[in-house]
Parts: structure tokens; C-alpha cells; sequence
């Protein structure tokens, strides 16, 4: 039988040196799209999984995640005492209770890479697979970590990554994979690599951040040289054990705006705003302004 996922680890130590100045003193993971930070989505996909322990890998410098994720009391009270119950309920809702949810705030005190940050919380986590979700990956649509639990139960043991296909002079931005079979979500690989060039990349199918890995993930962290970039890479890791364990691509239903960068961020509020009434109207009339869109 398959051991169920029960913990979800996020990676949130990182500088976020692309959106300084804005990250100076704001973590990238609480920049908001529209008004929900970051953190929010990838904390409610985790909870709509069904994940029983949250795992926050963060720096010292970063106390405003810790503040951000649990509970307020103090907040709410007020909100109550001004007169704002529905507010006061909804950031009760969003937020994670110090009794009755198990979180955990790991810290990675050095920037070695994301394969070091998921081995900070090794001795944190619940016996089995784990998922790892990188919340500047923001995934609207059926919850994308939900998915990838359920055919990972179906599949049995292994790695399982979330997999999309980007342009290929796109390749050194993402952990690549290399394909050997697959139609339909589930693609079979027999390894992956980190940040390839056009003329390296074994395929242009790019690993997202969403993963559901086999716990030996972190025997093979902990014996993980430095790879790109210098840094220890979860791609190496997850490698490492593709051939002892399996290793599976995932393509998921959701749509994926890559917030790490401006516009992706940019994108993602932009989609969102033109769900909303009072923001789509803005957003028609930015558009009349501009005219109609000039032809490439
Ligand atoms: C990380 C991973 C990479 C993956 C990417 C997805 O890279 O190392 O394999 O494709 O996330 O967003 P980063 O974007 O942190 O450089």
C-alpha cells in the first residue's frame, strides 16, 4: 500500500533579490497578488491536500512569514471590538492555529541552495513521502498539490514533479526532464537536470515547484555535492534516486504564473483583476486609454 503524504514543507528563506527594493524589509513570499500574499495560495492548496504538517523553511530575518501565517488574537479582538466581525473571521479562517494546526518553522540560516533548504526541515518531518511546494509558483485552478497527491497514491512510490513545457530557449531557467514515455498527466522520466543551455536540455519539459517525494530524498540531500549555481540542488537529489526509485511528470490542470519574476506577478494580478468586477472595470478603461494593441 502507498504511504500517504503528510507534510508539506515551503522553502520561504530565500533573499528575493529580484523585487528589491520591495523585499527589503517584506519577504517575497507576503507580496500580495491583489490583496492575498504569496504564502496564502500555496498555504491553501496545502490545506485543501489534506497535509497534516506544514513545514516553513525560513531565515531569521524573515519573522514577518511566522507573523503572516498564525493566528492574530490580538488582531481579531480589535477588529471585533471596531465592529468588523466578518474581517476578524476571515483572517481567522486564512490563518494557522498554534492549537489546532501542526506547524512547524524550520530555519536555513545560509542561502546553499533549495535542495538545502528541504534537508533543513528533514528531522521535522512525518514518516513517508512529502510534498515541497515553492510558493512564488503560483498555481490558480484545481489545487495542483491535491492532484499530484492523488496520482501519486495511484502510482506508488517514487518522485513525482510537476511538469510543464516552456519555450525552449527557456530551458536554463528550470530543473528539466528527460522523458522516456507518457501520455496523458503522468510522464515517465529517467532523470532530470538543473538549468540546462538550449544545446544541453534533454527535452523542454520543466519541472514546476510543486514536488511529491519518496523520504529517501534526504539521504540523498544529505550527500549532495554543490551543483548549479554553487548551490545544493533538489534536482540532483531527486535525480540521484530516479533510477533506485522511480520518477514521474505531472502535468497538471491549473494555470501557473511564475511570481518570482515582475511579470509573472504582474500577470497573475492581472488575471485575478479581471475576475473582479470593480477591477475588470478598471482594467477596461487602462485599455481604452491605451488605445487599441499595436501589431507585433
Ligand atoms: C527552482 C528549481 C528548478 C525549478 C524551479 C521552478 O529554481 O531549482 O528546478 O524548475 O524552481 O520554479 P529557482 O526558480 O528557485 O531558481
Amino acid at each position: 500500500m502507498t504511504a500517504s503524504v503528510r507534510t508539506a514543507i515551503f522553502p520561504v528563506a530565500g533573499l528575493g533579490t529580484r523585487f528589491l527594493p520591495a523585499t527589503k524589509a517584506t519577504p517575497k513570499e507576503l507580496l500580495p497578488v491583489i490583496d492575498t500574499p504569496l504564502i496564502q495560495f500555496a498555504i491553501d492548496e496545502a490545506r485543501d491536500a489534506g497535509v497534516e504538517r506544514m513545514i516553513f523553511v525560513t531565515h531569521p530575518s524573515k519573522s514577518a512569514i511566522e507573523r503572516y501565517v498564525m493566528d492574530d488574537v490580538r488582531l481579531r479582538t480589535e477588529l471585533q471590538a471596531k465592529g468588523k466581525p466578518k474581517l476578524a473571521a476571515e483572517l481567522l479562517s486564512a490563518s494557522l492555529s498554534p492549537t489546532s494546526d501542526d506547524v512547524v518553522f524550520a530555519m536555513q540560516d545560509e542561502p546553499l541552495g533549495l535542495g538545502h533548504a528541504v534537508l533543513c526541515a528533514q528531522y521535522h518531518v512525518l514518516p513517508g513521502p512529502v510534498a515541497v511546494i515553492l510558493p512564488d509558483d503560483l498555481i490558480l485552478g484545481r489545487g495542483c498539490i491535491g492532484e499530484m497527491i492523488a496520482a501519486y497514491e495511484k502510482a506508488g512510490r517514487g518522485h513525482l514533479v510537476a511538469t510543464m513545457t516552456v519555450a525552449p530557449e527557456e530551458t536554463d531557467k528550470y530543473g528539466i526532464l528527460s522523458v522516456t514515455s507518457g501520455t496523458g498527466a503522468l510522464l515517465r522520466e529517467n532523470g532530470m537536470v538543473e538549468k540546462p543551455s538550449l544545446k544541453e536540455a534533454p527535452s523542454n519539459d520543466a519541472v514546476v515547484g510543486r514536488y511529491v517525494l519518496d523520504g529517501s530524498i534526504f539521504d540523498d540531500l544529505r550527500s549532495q555535492p554543490p551543483g548549479a549555481g554553487g548551490e545544493i540542488q533538489l534536482t540532483d537529489a531527486i535525480a540521484a534516486g530516479a533510477g533506485r526509485v522511480g520518477l514521474c511528470g505531472y502535468r497538471f490542470s491549473g494555470t501557473r504564473f511564475d511570481c518570482g519574476s515582475k511579470a509573472g506577478l504582474f500577470r497573475a494580478s492581472l488575471h485575478l483583476a479581471g475576475q473582479d468586477p470593480e477591477l475588470a472595470q478598471v482594467l477596461d478603461e487602462v485599455s481604452a486609454r491605451r488605445g487599441p494593441a499595436k501589431a507585433a
